[in-house]
């Protein structure tokens, strides 16, 4: 028998404020024609001032809980991906278990900015696949707004806030090749990149929480090519080629490395999931949100081969190739 993690529910949470590329241009130089051609990102959700990262995680979470049909009881760890953290410590997976009412197991963070989800779901998928854990919930949440230098505009415009979480239970198979769950993770690292993507604050540097600093043109170039480099990683250990793919959920940065990514593989565009226009990019929460999207869409069926990518900050990318 082989113990594989299988996802079992799915929850997504938008903040209420809807902050189209209209109203962004009353306050800041840009146009809504700059931003969808450049980007494909026509509008983003923004927490209230008084909605934190956990608040926005707790709401996915318990619909995650709802749609797999367990009680919090059930949920062994959590396992949260922000780059946007309610305070320095405690993690805010601790803040999550609180609003759950969870009181058993143990819930921490990960941090790999936009790559986050791929990390958190890895690190899960280990628990499970060693016995150490039954039933995991994997979450990434952020809310970017809060480290956006709005009067720059090259970054603001494609940033939005929200949180998107899955469960994951393991389940032993006979070894088939129809194996279900997750087949493999592939993570990777670069912080030779770090000038390229950062946060220009922090407790041990500024003691500021600071702003996002980016070389739009560096990240969009690292981006393709790595996205694409480790896609192909994926369906390489899996003995599996493009035409396999049945969906690809890539991270939700621009339409254009999304349409670059696919391209260099040769994908038919009607088997990625985009959701960007929506939610911008919403960093480790853009993953769980396509996903929820695809979900509730009804597009995705048993056995169907997805691929979860992301490059973020670090530079760190990597992917999950699920048989679903
Ligand atoms: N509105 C209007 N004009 C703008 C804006 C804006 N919001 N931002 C920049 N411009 C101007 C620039 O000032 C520049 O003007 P100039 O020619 O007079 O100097 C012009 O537009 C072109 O700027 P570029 O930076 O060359 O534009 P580019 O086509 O590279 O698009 C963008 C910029 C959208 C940031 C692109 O580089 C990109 O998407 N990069 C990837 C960034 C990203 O997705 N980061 C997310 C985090 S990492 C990840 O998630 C993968």
């Amino acid at each position: 028998m082989i113990r594989r993690s299988i996802v079992v529910g799915c929850g997504c949470y938008l903040p209420q404020r809807v902050v189209t590329n209209e109203e962004l241009a009353r306050s800041i130089d840009t146009s809504d024609e700059w931003v969808r051609k450049r980007t494909g990102i026509v509008e983003r959700r923004i927490a209230d001032e008084n909605e934190k990262t956990s608040d926005l995680a707790i709401n996915a979470a318990k619909e995650a809980i709802k749609t797999a049909g367990l009680s919090v009881n059930d949920i062994d760890l959590i396992v949260l991906a922000t780059a946007t953290p309610d305070e320095t410590f405690p993690a805010t997976a601790t803040r999550v278990q609180e609003g759950l009412g969870m009181t058993k197991g143990a819930a921490f963070d990960v941090q790999a900015v936009c790559t986050g989800f791929i990390y958190a779901l890895n690190i899960a998928d280990n628990f499970i696949r060693v016995g150490q854990a039954e039933t995991v919930m994997v979450i990434g949440a952020e809310t970017f707004s809060r480290i956006l230098d709005w009067d720059d505009r090259t970054t603001s415009v494609l940033f939005g806030d929200g949180a998107g979480a899955i469960i994951i239970q393991g389940l032993e198979q006979s070894s088939d090749k129809n194996l279900r769950g997750i087949l493999s993770n592939h993570l990777h690292s670069d912080g030779r990149h770090h000038d390229f993507l950062y946060v220009d604050g922090g407790p041990s540097s500024t003691k500021t929480v600071g702003h996002l600093r980016m070389e739009g043109r560096e990240v969009f170039r690292h981006a393709i090519k790595n996205m694409a480099s480790v896609l192909e990683e994926a369906l390489e250990a899996n003995n599996l080629s493009p035409e396999d793919i049945d969906w690809l959920v890539p991270h939700q940065a621009n339409k254009r490395i999304i349409d670059g990514t696919a391209q260099k593989l040769k994908l038919a565009p009607e088997k990625v999931i985009v959701t960007v226009d929506r939610h911008a990019n919403t960093s480790a929460a853009s993953i769980p949100l396509a996903l929820g999207t695809a979900l509730n869409d009804g597009l995705i069926k048993e056995q169907d081969i997805v691929v979860l990518e992301a490059m973020g900050g670090g530079f760190t990318w990597g992917a999950s190739l699920i048989r679903w």
